[in-house]
């Protein structure tokens, strides 16, 4: 089956099928990445990829690169500090620019929502949203799934609660969408302040109190208080955020015996979550960073036109 997709800007208009299709031969990459051979399948080596990142970013942009490297593909890293974004071009002549020296595929983070859908509907190149705005983070959310199938071995009748802050978070914003899709039972929880009436319609129930909403968890997601996208005052502090919803050893006991917990990261230890967790049996919190690479892998793979 082929892919028929020139970009992937969002998981809300993706179907259920086009989802396990790409987690499908994400598990093919991910046998490949654990058996430590990925050098035959370096299949794209006249390809061009830019990581064009006007945010900061750990996972993403690494997991791109070496996902890119993997398939074979000549990878270059854009960083906004250091091109002529600083003299002021904008992001459609940064674009173009890059297109006409050859650029097949960019994965584009960028502060503004819908910046990825702009650049995808102005350039022939094929574009992967890396996280824009607090609109979506589809290979973020696609890493998650993956890993709750790896876990649970399916995503229907799953129970996820994510926990955090809603409104500014672009993963929660995707799961809540694709994760609902897919048949899981999706619960917000987190200061009424971060989960406005608009997101819960997007298919989540929201519960308020933590120690109710972990009750019967298959999956807790917790993520950080986003305090650089929010205004001041949502919030009284991050430490009493962490004494009302922050995941600990005594709260995971609502959840079942063999909840999986995930983080999207970077974390904040001792804020939304203990150390204790983090390193803790229940915790995926790693093996979602080499998940990443796979379903990265995947994706790139699959919108260049591989077949599964
Ligand atoms: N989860 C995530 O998007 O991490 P980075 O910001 O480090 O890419």
């Amino acid at each position: 089956m082929k892919w028929e997709r020139k970009d992937l800007i969002g998981l809300e208009d993706v179907s259920p099928e086009e989802i396990w299709h790409i987690l499908e031969v994400a598990k093919g990459f991910k046998k490949k990445l654990v058996e430590k051979d990925v050098k035959k399948i370096a299949t794209f080596e006249n390809k061009n990829f830019v990581t064009l990142f006007y945010q900061a970013s750990t996972r993403t942009r690494f997991s791109f690169e070496i996902a890119a490297k993997n398939l074979g593909l000549n990878v270059m890293n854009f960083s906004s500090a250091t091109t002529s974004v600083s003299k002021g071009e904008s992001l459609y002549d940064t674009v173009k620019t890059l297109e006409a020296m050859g650029v097949d595929i960019f994965a584009i983070r960028h502060g503004m929502s819908g910046s990825a859908r702009y650049i995808a509907e102005h350039t022939p190149a094929h574009v992967l949203n890396a996280g824009d705005g607090v609109h979506e983070h589809p290979t973020q959310s696609l890493l998650d799934m993956f890993t709750i199938w790896e876990s649970k071995g399916k995503l229907d009748g799953v129970k996820v609660v994510l926990v955090g802050d809603h409104d500014h978070n672009r993963s929660s914003r995707s799961n809540t969408w694709a994760l609902s899709k897919m048949g899981a039972e999706v619960v917000l929880c987190g200061p009424r302040t971060l989960v406005s009436d608009e997101y819960t319609d997007l298919g989540g129930r929201f519960v308020g109190d933590v120690e109710e909403a972990l009750k019967e968890a298959d999956v807790i997601y917790t993520f950080r208080i986003q305090q650089e996208r929010q205004e001041p005052g949502l919030v009284p502090s991050l430490g009493e955020y962490s004494r009302f919803y922050g995941i600990n050893e005594e709260r995971l006991r609502f959840a079942k015996p063999d909840v999986v917990v995930l983080h999207p990261a970077p974390m904040i230890r001792g804020s939304e979550i203990t150390s204790a967790v983090a390193d803790g049996s229940h915790s995926l919190v790693f093996e979602m960073v080499t998940n990443g690479v796979a379903v990265r892998m995947a994706l790139i793979y699959l919108l260049l036109g591989g077949e599964s």
